[in-house]
């Protein structure tokens, strides 16, 4: 669980301006801003984004929400990881478990991460000084056409041919640092007697691992010349995810902005490769498949990836499932890319062989993300018959379903609906796709209690509006309200309360993604504030004063209704009518003098 206080910091932070105009082109119009909706097909805008609500809402279609909530639609990613891709965006890092340990493991926790990293920044930097003096490993990069300087600007290293060279910088050997960053072998002690630690990686080039912040985090080591395995790499540690990691981003970052666009390969030797052959904007995954959370990374550094695959078997079976990784973020702002280069080439090869001209031809004709999707549905089948159509179809639907709504979606629609002769109303009933897939799964479950009208109606949008009135509802409005919809009576101190603990915090977006969370109850409530005209807090305050005094009014209208009723028998009853008659003027008059100023 994610702390309410952080998601309320985070939408503090970011702009849904910024994140919505990320995906959808947005232009100025009068306080908001506006664009198509991305939730349904349009030609021309109802999608409207409200900075100083912090909200979206489409007229069209009446998708409306945060930040957050815009991020879990169009991505159709889960809660936990929009809220991790916004606070990346700003920088902030979202709480994880360990934050609710006890402060002395989280401080444990703290010192071994510390540790970690330390132990590979030493590690690493031993391996460098080793390639000094490392003859044959020097003739061995030279014979690669690799420069000192681009050895050097990777961090390139040489593990020497030794059982224990790590103990010249880690004299206690038998750290358990060592073990847990993957730098050491611990030999069981069945396997019997003599050395039980030794170093992983000997007599092996080292490609140092960075994360974003040039951290070392782990390590490739390749054999020179034969031998198996040909790389070695780390073992997975809390520091080091293979399937949220690529090698070279750190190094490539500056580069693929400059290019425009980032070059994804399959090898280590490709990425440094082609650094000293012209193009430093080339990154690799690490000897596994390309994963949404690459696919995520990549898309924060740039809106143009262009994956770069053997034309053989395996390297068709590794771009399928970089297709299946980029789907769920293909939007209409982003180009996709894949080439597909001879069989018997990878980037670094094709480069030394053809030329950096040839290989920039191959990047500018890569196959956009559509064609590929397209190519791979088709497949095998023959789209002569019914039935060839019907499986071409049929193999289409999970990939169309895993995109966001987007023209892009609608676009590779048509083509697949030619392509299988149907319509592309045909091919959306067929896939569901008509309305967002994300929207309807998070739909919330309606309650049975009746929804709040008139006056409450009134109070609770402006409350839940406008939270910093909430918060500063005192106990008499509180015990007002409670009495005016006696089914609901806890409502209002729930609201209060929790725009109290929101503190600064308490901004409508905030408190719409708590509520979000309480179940569907606000939801009508909220999507009306989000359609809403922009309310000015001063305005709400007045009409919030109001309708508090048309709450004390109706009650004691009921009051004195009732009293008279009965006949007002007694002095008692006599003398309530009385004072519940002078509050009502006290009231009439309150409410003329604040017109009388407004
Ligand atoms: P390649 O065999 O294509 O190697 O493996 P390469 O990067 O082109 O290197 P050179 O040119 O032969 O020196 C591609 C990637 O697969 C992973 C590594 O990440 C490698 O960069 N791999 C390969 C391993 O992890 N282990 C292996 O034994 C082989
Ligand atoms: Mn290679």
């Amino acid at each position: 669980m994610i702390p309410q206080s952080f998601i309320q910091d985070l939408l503090n932070r970011v702009d849904i301006v910024d994140v919505v105009g990320k995906y959808v082109q947005l232009k100025k119009g009068g306080a908001n801003f506006m664009g198509l909706c991305p939730f349904h097909n349009e030609k021309s805008p109802s999608f409207t984004v409200s900075p100083s609500k912090q909200f979206y809402h489409c007229f069209g279609c009446g998708a409306h929400g945060t930040a957050i909530g815009f991020l879990i639609e169009y991505s159709g990613i889960g809660f936990v990881d929009a809220v991790k891709e916004l606070a990346q965006g700003v920088g902030m890092t979202v709480p994880n478990d360990d934050d609710r340990l006890p402060p002395a493991q989280r401080a444990e926790a703290q010192a071994k991460s510390l540790a970690l990293s330390d132990v590979m920044t030493r590690a690493c930097d031993y391996y460098r000084k080793q390639l000094r003096g490392a003859q044959n490993a020097i003739a061995y990069l030279q014979k690669r056409g690799l420069s000192g300087e681009i050895a050097a600007r990777f961090g390139m290293g040489y593990a020497p041919d030794a059982w224990d060279g790590l103990k010249t910088v880690f004299p206690d050997y038998q750290n358990e640092a060592l073990v847990e960053a993957g730098l050491v072998i611990d030999k069981s002690e069945e396997e019997g007697a003599g050395r039980k630690r030794y170093d992983r990686f000997r007599d092996r080039i080292m490609f140092p691992i960075r994360n974003t912040k040039g951290q070392v985090i782990g390590f490739g080591g390749r054999v020179l010349e034969q031998g198996e395995p040909k790389y070695l790499n780390s073992p997975e540690t809390p520091l080091f995810q293979k399937g949220s990691e690529l090698y070279g981003l750190f190094e490539a970052r500056q580069a693929i902005r400059d290019a425009g666009y980032v070059l994804v390969t399959e090898g280590y030797m490709d990425v440094v490769a082609l650094a000293q052959l012209g193009f430093p904007q080339a990154v690799a995954t690490l000897g596994t498949a390309c994963t949404p959370t690459h696919v995520q990374k990549l898309l924060r550094q740039t809106d143009h990836v262009v994956f770069s695959f053997d034309g053989d078997a395996a390297g068709r079976r590794a771009a399928r499932r970089a297709l299946d990784a980029c789907l769920p973020h293909a939007g209409d702002n982003k180009t996709i890319q894949f080439l597909f280069l001879p069989a018997e080439h990878d980037p670094d090869s094709y480069v030394r062989e053809f030329g950096a001209e040839a290989f920039e031809a191959q990047i500018k004709d890569a196959m956009p993300l559509s064609r590929f999707l397209l190519k791979e549905v088709a497949g095998e089948h023959d789209l002569r018959t019914a039935e060839g159509r019907a499986r071409a179809q049929f193999d289409a639907k999970p990939l169309l379903q895993a995109m966001p709504a987007s023209a892009l979606r609608l676009q590779i629609v048509r083509s697949l609906a030619q392509m299988t002769q149907s319509t592309p109303a045909e091919i959306e009933a067929l896939f569901e796709l008509a309305k967002p897939v994300a929207r309807a799964r998070i739909a919330p479950p309606k309650t049975s209690r009746p929804a709040p009208v008139g006056l409450e109606r009134q109070i609770l949008r402006l409350l839940v509006a406008h939270p910093v009135l909430a918060a500063s509802l005192d106990h008499e409005a509180l015990e007002v309200l409670a009495r005016l919809v006696p089914e609901r009576t806890e409502i209002w101190a729930q609201l209060a309360a929790a725009s109290q603990a929101m503190g600064e915090h308490a901004t409508f977006a905030a408190l719409a993604e708590q509520l979000r969370a309480t179940g569907g109850e606000f939801e009508d409530l909220i999507a009306e504030i989000a359609a809403d005209q922009e309310s000015d807090v001063n305005t709400a305050r007045l009409e919030l004063a109001g309708a508090l005094r048309q709450t004390k009014m109706k009650l004691l209208k009921a009051e004195m209704e009732q009293l008279a009723a009965s006949g007002l028998q007694s002095d008692e009853a006599r003398q309530r009518y009385r004072q519940l008659m002078m509050q009502q003027d006290q009231l009439r008059r309150e409410a003329q003098s604040e017109s009388g100023q407004g």
